[in-house]
């Protein structure tokens, strides 16, 4: 069984991410299964803190789910044309110590999809991530590109995603990522 890790960048009840997140979880093909994993509990970086008490629980959870995955899928939002602020904060401490980046991230096959009210679905978050994943020495998969635009129709008040147009490109991603996982 292929195994992806998926993080949404987004902490807001009814997140057009997180669902976005929770549609590929279920559309995913019988050979692969997506972890859902959440930000929510990571702190702010401070190096004071890690110095002071090492890394904190929720992101060595983070870590050790990402590990154990054969992949990463990062379900972007889009601030002010680049990537929120909590998902950097994120990444930026799943990054530490350094020693670990090369294990952790060196070669890992990664995703990047979102999606927003707007017109252009992310495009410049989704850029935004590519010269950090590069610092991170992740194997990017740039073959299929999900900019999911006017959120606000396609998904419902919970945040879940209702247009079978956008289900059934969303199952295509997914597809295509896991031949990528797996070598095809
Ligand atoms: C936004 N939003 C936004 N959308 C976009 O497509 N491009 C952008 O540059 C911005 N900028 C931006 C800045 C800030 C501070 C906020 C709070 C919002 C709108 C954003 O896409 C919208 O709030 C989404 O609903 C966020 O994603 P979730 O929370 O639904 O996953």
């Amino acid at each position: 069984m292929t195994t992806i890790f998926g993080l949404s960048g987004s902490l807001r009840r009814g997140s057009f991410n997180a669902g976005l997140l929770r549609a590929a979880a279920e559309l995913a093909p019988a050979s692969a299964a997506i972890k859902v994993g959440s930000i929510r509990d990571v702190p702010l970086y401070n190096a004071d803190e890690e110095a002071a008490h090492g890394i904190p629980q929720a992101v060595q959870a983070l870590k050790a789910s990402l590990r154990a995955a054969d992949g990463l899928l990062l379900v972007t939002p889009e601030y002010n044309n680049g990537i929120p602020g909590v998902f950097k904060n994120a990444i930026d401490w799943m990054s530490r110590p350094a020693s670990d980046i090369a294990g952790l991230f060196g070669g890992k096959p990664v995703a990047i999809l979102g999606a927003s009210p707007g017109g252009f679905g992310t495009v410049l978050s989704q850029n935004d991530w590519l010269p950090v994943l590069r610092t991170l020495g992740t194997r990017h998969w740039f073959a299929g590109r999900l900019l999911v635009a006017h959120a606000g129709s396609l998904f419902d008040q919970e945040g879940d995603l209702i247009d079978e147009g956008i289900r059934e490109r969303l199952r295509a991603f997914i597809a295509g990522f896991v031949d990528f996982i797996e070598g095809r």
